[in-house]
């Protein structure tokens, strides 16, 4: 299972090209699981790279803490945020110089495009494609002199295990369909108990939640596809609650 499998070189080929662009990096990770979600595979050490940790309405709020420390001691950037966040505040926390140029990337679904729409404001004017380098690239302007690309790089990271699969999965970055093995969801249910502190197995949990929420099948057996689909879509989506899906002290910083 990976994403996307063809893609992810051209997209890593993409993303070389803009860095080539730009002098800061805005590396925007789901704060409910930081290291699936990091950059693995790309290197952005040479540039000015802010990790950013997103969704904090939807993440617990102690793991959160534990997180910005984890980066800070290893001498990183990082700044957390959320969607509903005023524009003003965000860009006091960024602090960017007036010669930053700047490039958001990060893996799908971590809110990329809701960052740089909302420093794009309304007032932001476009200052089109820079001549000679690569075609259809966009940039705006933030008021201090700060230049942005408009459109982010997408990081596909290759998925080399199941743990992997199931945390991307919990915060909606392989989407539901995309999964063909059944252990992925066991395993992203295991993490949703550890850190929910649910007590029932998968099947019971399934079946209660189908019945629930009326998703059953002829004859009224409960529809656990359905289930399943729906569950770790609003998951995903934070509707379960605030929950976060892995903490610094169980990742290896080697990996
Ligand atoms: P790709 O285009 O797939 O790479 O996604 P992206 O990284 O550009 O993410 P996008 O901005 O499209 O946001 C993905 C989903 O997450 C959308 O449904 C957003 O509304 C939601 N979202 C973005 N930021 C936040 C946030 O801070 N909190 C919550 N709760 N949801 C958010």
């Amino acid at each position: 299972m990976n994403w996307y499998p063809g893609h992810i070189e051209k997209a890593k080929r993409r993303i070389r090209e803009l860095l080539k662009m730009v002098n800061t990096v805005l590396e925007v990770r789901d704060a409910r699981a930081p290291f699936a979600t990091s950059a693995y595979g790309m290197d952005f050490s040479k540039k000015g790279t802010i990790v950013v940790l997103n969704k904090v309405d939807i993440a617990d709020k102690k793991i959160t803490k534990e997180w910005v420390e984890y980066f800070k001691k290893q001498g990183k950037r990082v700044i957390t945020t959320y969607k509903d966040e005023p524009r003003q505040v965000f860009l006091r926390k960024l602090h960017l110089g007036r010669l930053a140029r700047v490039l958001v990337v990060g893996v799908p679904n971590t809110g990329k495009s809701t960052i740089i729409n909302k420093l794009k404001g309304k007032r932001a004017s476009s200052v089109g494609a820079q001549p000679g380098v690569t075609r259809g690239i966009q940039w705006f302007s933030l008021e201090n002199g700060v230049k942005m690309l408009d459109t982010p790089g997408i990081l596909y990271k290759n998925i080399f295990s199941k743990d992997l699969a199931a945390k991307l999965l919990l915060v909606g970055s392989l989407p539901v369909e995309r999964i063909d093995d059944h252990e992925v969801f066991e395993k992203a249910f295991e993490i949703f108990k550890r850190y929910q502190g649910v007590e029932d197995d998968f099947t019971t949990f399934f079946e209660n939640f189908a019945k629930r929420r009326g998703l059953l099948k002829k004859g009224g057996v409960p529809d656990l596809d359905r289930a399943i689909r729906v569950f770790f879509t609003e998951i995903s989506q934070g509707k379960v609650g605030r929950l976060s899906f892995e903490r610094p002290d169980e990742v290896n910083p080697e990996e």
